[in-house]
């Protein structure tokens, strides 16, 4: 028998529901997660059945608790700059898709996960989504886009407390800030955002996919600056401080940074 797959999809009615799917690890994003997303938004482009879709996570705790850190000190060093890419090239590949794409945030929404549900075209949360960048207390940045995303999508200054306390925040104060657009119970989370949708693919296709160029296009020169987040993710990678705050979060204490 196959064991269940780390993201699963559906559809009905045209809307596609990308689920990922490692609830035991409270959905953090391994390589098998990212690549199997990206299966999933190249099956979203080239379908002319589906219209649009929801990203969001399996179980009632976690959309996603961010990238998978267990795996980060099996990566060689060096490897840091190649894994930050490897993450921005897919959440920009929702960014800009042709069809909408919002994230059902039902939980933990951390680090790679706070970074994926910006990517989405914007976002419903459920009443105890909680939103962070904690990666400094890994010794880390974030590396999949947030440090582009996130202010301009809250203003660099709230940005910047977040990142740089790593604190987390509640769906109120997500929704206060402008990081989500709505906050529903948790289980009325994805027939929400499903009719949301629905009202949204009754629009012309055409126009909606301008208005996802066109919104993205004001963004500026968004490439360098995600080129000096890799690079940077790529220094903190090969860091002692990286280092100590993952291993630490492994063996679930408090790390000792110098
Ligand atoms: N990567 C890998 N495993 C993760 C993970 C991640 N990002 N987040 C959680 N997990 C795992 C835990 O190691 C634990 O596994 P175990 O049962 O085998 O020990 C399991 O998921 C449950 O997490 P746990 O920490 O026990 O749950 P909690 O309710 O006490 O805390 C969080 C929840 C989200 C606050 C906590 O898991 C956390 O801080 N996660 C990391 C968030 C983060 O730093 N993300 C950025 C990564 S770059």
């Amino acid at each position: 028998m196959n064991p269940t797959p780390p993201v699963i999809t559906s559809s009905a009615d045209g809307i596609m529901i990308i689920t990922i799917n490692r609830p035991e690890k409270l959905n953090a994003l391994n390589n098998e997660v990212l690549e199997l997303l990206e299966v999933a938004l190249d099956e979203l482009a080239k379908n002319n059945d589906l219209r649009a879709a929801i990203i969001t996570g399996a179980g009632e705790k976690s959309f996603v608790a961010g990238a998978d850190i267990a795996g980060f000190l099996q990566s060689p060093p060096t490897t840091g700059y190649q894994l930050a890419k490897k993450g921005q090239t897919i959440f920009s590949k929702i960014e800009h898709h042709s069809k909408p794409i919002i994230a059902a945030v039902n939980g933990f929404a951390l680090g790679g996960g706070c970074e994926l549900a910006m990517s989405c075209h914007f976002r419903l949360a459920s009443e105890n989504a909680r939103f962070g960048q904690p990666e400094i207390n890994l010794g880390l940045i974030p590396g999949y886009g947030g440090t582009q995303r996130l202010p301009r999508l809250v203003g660099k200054g709230k940005a910047m407390e977040m990142m740089m306390t790593g604190e987390h925040i509640t769906s109120e104060e997500a929704f206060r800030i402008g990081l989500v657009n709505q906050i529903c119970k948790q289980e009325e989370l994805i027939e929400i955002a499903t009719l949301k949708l629905k009202l949204i693919i009754s629009k012309p296709s055409m126009g909606l996919k301008n208005i996802i160029s066109a919104a993205n296009a004001s963004d500026g020169e968004p490439s360098n600056g995600f080129e000096t987040e890799a690079t940077l993710f790529g220094e903190s990678f090969a860091s002692d401080e990286m280092k100590e705050g993952v291993t630490a979060f492994l063996e679930k204490r408090k790390p000792s940074f110098k």
